[in-house]
C-alpha cells in the first residue's frame, strides 16, 4: 500500500484566504518554516498506479497537479484516480467532486446518510450517474474498492463511525444537541493491505472505547489535528466557535489527542486537517517541537506514507 497526503490543512486551507494572521502572512511570504497546505485529503494505492482519494476536497485540481502519480496518462481522456471514499458530507470533504465532473468514470464509496445528503443537492448531479457510481457502504464492514475496469485494487477499506458533527452547512435549523448527528455523519477510513492497517481519521470529537480499541496496533493513523487549544480560534480574535463546538477534540490539553493516545500503541501517527490557526502548522514553533517530542509528524502535501 502507498499513500500520499494530497492536503494537510483543515477547511479554508492555509493561509486561509481571508486570513491575515501572522502565520498565514509568513506562508503567503514564502517563509520555508510556514509551509502552505492545501485542505485535507489523502490518496492511496494498492498497486502504486492506480488511487483512491479519501476526501475530495475544494483544492482537488490543484492536488491533481501537484502530484505526477494523478496525471493522466492513458489515450486523450484518463485518470488514475479510480474512486473516492467520503469521511463526512462537509465542504471540505465533498467540494472537490465538482472539480471530477468532465465525464470521467469511478466510484464513489460514503455511508448511506452522505450519499443522501449528495442527492439531495443537485448540483452534484454534474457527476453523471453513468460515469459515477456511488456505493452506499455499511458502517463496520469491510468491502474490496475495485477499479473501473472491475480489477481488484489489493485493498481492504473498511468505514467506521467517530464521534463527530453534521456538515457546518447542514447545522441550521438543528437544535444544539443534534449537531453531533448520527451514525454515519462523520466517519473515519480503514485500509487493510499485506497485514498492515492504515486509519485516516480527519474529523473527531472524542475517542471513546469503540475507537480505542481500533486505533491500537495500527500501522498507521492521520488524526485530527485541527486546532491546539479548544478555544484559540475566540482567542485569536478569528471566530465565536471552541473546537468542540466543531466536532473536533483538541491536540494538547487533558483530554486532548496527546493525552489520549499516550497509552494507545500505534506504529506511526500523524497529524492532519491542521486549522490555520493552530501553530504546530508552524516548524518553529514551541506547540510543534511538543508534538514531535511526543512521537507525533505534521503532515505536509506531498508528505509520502509507505504503511
Ligand atoms: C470542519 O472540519 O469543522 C469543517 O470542515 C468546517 C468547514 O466546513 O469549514
Ligand atoms: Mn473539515
Amino acid at each position: 500500500m502507498r499513500a500520499v497526503v494530497l492536503g494537510a490543512a483543515a477547511g479554508g486551507g492555509f493561509p486561509q484566504w481571508n486570513s491575515n494572521a501572522e502565520a498565514c502572512r509568513r506562508a503567503r511570504r514564502g517563509d520555508p518554516a510556514a509551509r502552505s497546505r492545501t485542505q485535507a485529503s489523502l490518496a492511496v494505492s494498492g498497486d502504486g498506479e492506480r488511487w483512491f482519494l479519501i476526501n475530495a476536497s475544494p483544492d482537488l485540481r490543484q492536488q491533481i497537479e501537484a502530484r505526477p502519480c494523478l496525471h493522466p496518462r492513458v489515450g486523450l481522456r484518463s485518470s488514475p484516480i479510480e474512486g473516492v471514499i467520503l469521511t463526512g458530507a462537509d465542504v471540505d470533504a465533498v467540494g472537490g467532486l465538482l472539480h471530477m465532473r468532465e465525464r470521467q468514470a469511478f466510484a464513489l464509496y460514503a455511508t448511506q446518510r452522505m450519499l443522501d445528503v449528495l442527492e439531495a443537492n443537485p448540483i452534484f448531479e454534474v457527476l453523471s450517474p453513468e460515469c459515477v457510481r456511488r456505493y452506499a457502504v455499511p458502517l463496520g464492514e469491510s468491502f474490496q474498492p475495485r477499479h473501473v475496469d472491475e480489477s481488484g485494487s489489493g485493498l481492504e477499506v473498511e468505514l467506521f463511525d467517530v464521534p463527530g458533527k453534521v456538515a457546518l452547512w447542514l447545522e441550521a435549523g438543528r437544535p444544539l444537541d443534534e449537531l453531533a448527528g448520527a451514525p454515519g455523519d462523520t466517519v473515519g477510513v480503514e485500509v487493510r493491505s499485506n497485514g498492515k492497517r492504515l486509519l485516516y481519521i480527519p474529523g473527531c470529537a472524542a475517542i471513546n472505547e469503540a475507537l480505542r480499541h481500533r486505533l491500537r496496533e495500527a500501522s498507521v493513523v492521520l488524526f485530527d489535528g485541527t486546532l491546539w487549544q479548544d478555544d484559540e480560534m475566540i482567542r485569536q480574535g478569528l471566530g465565536p466557535k471552541s473546537g468542540r463546538r466543531m466536532g473536533h477534540m483538541s491536540v494538547s490539553g487533558p483530554d486532548g489527542t496527546l493525552a489520549a493516545f499516550r497509552d494507545i500503541p500505534v506504529g506511526r501517527k500523524i497529524l492532519i486537517h491542521i486549522n490555520n490557526s493552530n501553530p504546530i502548522l508552524l516548524d518553529d514553533s514551541r506547540e510543534r517541537a511538543g508534538v514531535e517530542k511526543e512521537g507525533w509528524e505534521v503532515a505536509y502535501d506531498g508528505m509520502e506514507v509507505q504503511p
